[in-house]
């Protein structure tokens, strides 16, 4: 197959697009992608301060080299969960996002949970009813707490994580299951400050495959951690993937427009935000200071004061 742009030897086709590119191309066109999704959903500008959260994984990674090279301010924020799982999956995720910043001469702020909270993540999930089962659900909230805490303390315009478009139509085909209108109103590719303390929140790869973005951080040559994590295994999210996979391969393009039609629906004023009344009683909580839905202290700040 040859390059759609230079007819030079094609390394990767992208069926969705119907498009052949060489390694220049493909390098070029990744980046190229990724700045109309920060335009067309009105992201955040070249002057703003952006906070990009990095897993040490292959999209928060490439994302965080794609804003670098569009000439944007980003600095990162690593979260230290410790989390062992033979590897010692937070130690290696830690290592190559530092690596990555060395590399770059970017600055990267480190929040270590163990050492903040003087628990891990599992740690925590093994003593709290949240986290019977997998501690996903104690990770997930702690990751949120602590984006935002950080975001807003270090006076960040905007967050912005590596959630690609297989995360996002994973969520989106989990929340129409359910019909979760809440959910639904504020799936998205910006998620605004619309309470107090909370941050404003952005997914420039929102549109790119999984597939593609692992072929930018090899082509670039940007080490990251391959392994997942150790509890991710035999998550839902994943079963919804493959699912969502099987689709694909019979109609090459059916994940993205699942997800750019429901962005247009939603435009067209379906899942409109008053769908969601738990946000219009939400209030600021009264340890941490970050809006809540909860009556009293936020969920995390109950997690962290021993409460279930
Ligand atoms: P995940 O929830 O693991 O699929 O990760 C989704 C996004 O959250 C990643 O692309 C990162 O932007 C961010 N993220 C995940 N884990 C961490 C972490 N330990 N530290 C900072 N950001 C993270
Ligand atoms: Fe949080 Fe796996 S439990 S990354
Ligand atoms: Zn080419
Ligand atoms: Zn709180």
């Amino acid at each position: 197959m040859k390059c759609t742009k230079c007819g030079g030897k094609a390394v990767i086709s992208v069926l969705q697009h119907h498009l052949g590119l060489c390694k220049e191309h493909y390098l070029e066109w990744v980046p190229g992608q990724v700045a109309r999704a920060i335009q067309k959903y009105r992201m955040f500008a070249k002057t703003d301060r952006i906070l990009a959260a990095v897993s040490g994984g292959k999209d928060s990674l490439s994302l965080w080299d794609i804003l670098h090279r569009l000439g944007y301010q980003v600095d990162g924020l690593y979260i230290c969960l410790g989390i062992d799982g033979g590897v010692n999956y937070s130690n290696e995720s830690q290592r190559l996002s530092q690596q990555f910043a060395a590399q770059h001469g970017l600055t990267l702020h480190v929040v270590d949970i163990p050492q903040v909270y003087g628990e891990s993540i599992p740690q925590i999930a093994s003593r709290t009813f949240r986290g019977r089962g997998a501690p996903c659900s104690v990770c997930g909230l702690a990751k949120r707490h602590e984006m935002n805490r950080l975001a807003r303390d270090l006076g960040y315009d905007v967050l912005v994580t590596g959630h690609n478009l297989d995360d996002e139509a994973a969520v989106l085909f989990s929340n129409t299951l359910r019909w979760a209108g809440g959910f639904l109103a504020r799936q998205g590719p910006v998620l605004e400050a619309d309470q107090p303390g909370l941050a404003r929140k952005a997914k420039p790869l929102c549109r790119m495959y999984e597939r593609d973005m692992t072929a930018y951080a090899l082509l670039r040559g940007i080490e990251y951690i391959y392994d997942e994590c150790p509890y991710a295994l035999g998550a839902t999210s994943i079963y919804y993937k493959e699912l969502l996979n099987k689709l694909e391969s019979d109609q090459p393009g059916a994940k993205l427009n699942f997800y750019l039609s429901f962005l247009q629906a939603k435009e067209g004023g379906l899942f409109a935000p008053q769908a969601d009344p738990d946000r219009a009683q939400m209030h600021p909580c009264p340890s941490c200071g970050q809006s809540t839905t909860a009556e009293g202290l936020c969920s995390f700040c109950r997690m962290m004061g021993g409460e279930s």
